[in-house]
């Protein structure tokens, strides 16, 4: 038996056009166009490629695009200044500063300079905070991206054993506190973890966010269980470059229930899920 594939593009374009739907009700009902700035430093080409698909999908959904494409020697004093003017500006809705930043820089002290009311990433240690608490929070775009996608092949996860591997801010530990809100049973593994081929066979759920190509092999995973796999490694196999996951997608596919496939499982799910964010942010401010 072979898993079913989790169709993460084919889900984003459904969640992208109720978007646009809702942001046109807005602006026929209230005049409100939401408006997310997005902040690049420095001219790492991953980072512009996933900016400039950013600017287009917001504008695809009738909402504004407003992109700061800065120098990398910019200094954390022009940055703050610019998220202080964006903070102060009625348009903007959201606020995203792309990361990493360059090494000069204070990442959290820059992100926690944005209005937590405007901060889609849900990076903001006010947000994270509300999320830890079970509070209304801005949610970080990838895991919420994952456990729509769960939701949605799932339903109840209730007592399910949850395995989240990677602990990082941005998806590992706020993927964690979801999967806990949906009363998983939640174990956070990570590159210290003891046995983590054992860890990862007793979890019926499998999130994999490491950022190492394919070193979660198939017989880590439990018959049956529902795989996302967050990882997006570029490698180069038989001469040619390629996308791959986390997880072994050959392998794991005969023996998972369901899989999210690399690429176009996950990664779309990140952006249709930022301008989801930005929509509840402008809704919000407008109160
Ligand atoms: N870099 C990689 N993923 C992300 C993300 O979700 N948000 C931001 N701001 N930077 C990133």
């Amino acid at each position: 038996m072979t898993a079913t594939i989790l169709d993460g593009k084919a889900f984003a374009a459904q969640v992208r056009t109720r978007v646009a739907a809702h942001v046109g009700r807005l602006s026929a009902a209230h005049g409100l166009v939401p408006g997310l700035a997005v902040v690049l430093l420095g001219d790492d080409p991953a980072s512009h490629v996933y900016v400039r698909s950013k600017g287009k999908h917001t504008v695809e959904a009738g909402m504004r695009s407003f992109e700061h494409l800065l120098p990398a020697e910019t200094s954390q004093e022009q940055l703050l200044t610019l998220i202080a003017a964006l903070n102060a500006d009625p348009a903007v809705h959201g606020i995203l500063v792309q990361l990493p930043l360059p090494a000069h820089l204070n990442a959290d002290l820059v992100i926690n300079a944005i209005d937590p009311a405007k901060d889609v990433d849900g990076f903001h240690i006010l947000n994270v905070g509300l999320l830890g608490t079970g509070q209304k929070a801005m949610v970080p775009c990838t895991p919420l991206g994952c456990l729509m996608m769960l939701r949605d092949h799932l339903g109840d996860m209730s007592g399910l054993n949850a395995v989240v591997v990677g602990r990082s801010n941005i998806v590992g530990k706020p993927m964690a506190q979801l999967l806990l809100g949906e009363n998983c049973t939640v174990t956070l593994a990570h590159s210290r973890t003891r046995d983590l081929a054992a860890v990862c066979r007793s979890a019926d759920i499998l999130v994999a966010a490491v950022g190492r190509a394919e070193m979660i092999p198939g017989d880590w995973i439990r018959p049956g269980a529902t795989v996302i796999d967050v990882g997006i490694n570029r490698v180069e196999r038989d001469g040619k470059k390629r996308l791959v996951g986390d997880v072994d997608f050959a392998g794991a596919v005969q023996v998972a229930g369901a899989i999210t496939p690399v690429p176009g499982g996950v990664g779309p799910m990140t952006i249709a899920c930022l301008l989801a964010n930005t929509v509840t942010a402008a809704c919000r401010a407008q109160g």
